[in-house]
């Protein structure tokens, strides 16, 4: 039986995280279900260029990432539809990560807001005790964002800061491999196999040679 991973978008910066996240998944053969918030509709147009219109979406989503979807296991919810299977916790799902995420979806989902979809698929992934990814786009930071963040870890959430190291691809990185490392640690995080970054070998310049 088809049991997807969600992948939130929400309006965040770094709508490449999402992409590569969402690249990597399809990679590994995994099923993903996507939800784009609406705001990140408008980060997704001012970071690429691309928007989404209706009854467009899968055309959008293929250019979106880049690359033919035909044979892809992508099912695409709206954001707005309170109804859509991720919304409850008696449809299958193997966990979900929420890339990039605002501060505005993490105040939400941290204390059971569910405005939309995104959050209220967090929300149920969170309540039936599966993997959950969190990753913050955002600085400085204020206590309340803080405070929120830390809710979500308290509730079984991991909170993964977009926050890439340099150790994997040198000081040289390209903005591409940057992305890809913290894609990486999002599928590390959810346990899914992935060829996004050298693993650190214990060897110190390593990336250099
Ligand atoms: C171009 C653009 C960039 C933004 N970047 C961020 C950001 O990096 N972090 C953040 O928390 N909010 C950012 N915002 C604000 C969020 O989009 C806003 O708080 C929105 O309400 C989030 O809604 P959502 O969580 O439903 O997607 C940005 C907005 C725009 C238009």
């Amino acid at each position: 039986m088809r049991e997807p991973w969600v992948v939130g978008v929400s309006g965040a910066s770094g709508t490449p995280y999402a992409a590569a996240v969402l690249r990597a998944l399809l990679d590994a053969d995994e099923a993903v279900d996507l939800i784009v918030s609406r705001a990140a509709r408008l980060t997704i147009l001012d970071e690429t260029g691309r928007s989404f219109r209706d009854g467009h979406w899968s055309e959008d989503l293929a250019a979106w990432l880049g690359r033919d979807l035909s044979g892809a296991d992508l099912r695409h919810w709206p954001a707005g539809d309170l109804a859509a299977g991720p919304s409850s916790g008696s449809y299958r799902a193997r966990g979900m990560a929420v890339v990039p995420a605002s501060t505005a979806a993490c105040a939400g989902i941290s204390i059971g807001l569910s405005k939309d979809l995104l959050q209220r698929a967090a929300e149920v992934n969170l309540k039936e005790r599966r993997p959950v990814v969190v990753v913050p786009r955002e600085t400085p930071v204020t206590r309340s964002h803080l405070e929120h963040l830390l809710a979500l870890h308290d509730a079984g959430a991991v909170v993964l800061p977009a926050s890439p190291g340099f150790y994997g691809a040198g000081a040289d990185a390209s903005a591409a491999q940057l992305v890809d490392f913290v894609a990486g640690k999002v599928l590390d995080a959810l346990g899914v196999p992935h060829t996004l970054f050298h693993r650190w070998t214990g060897e110190l310049g390593a990336a250099r040679s």
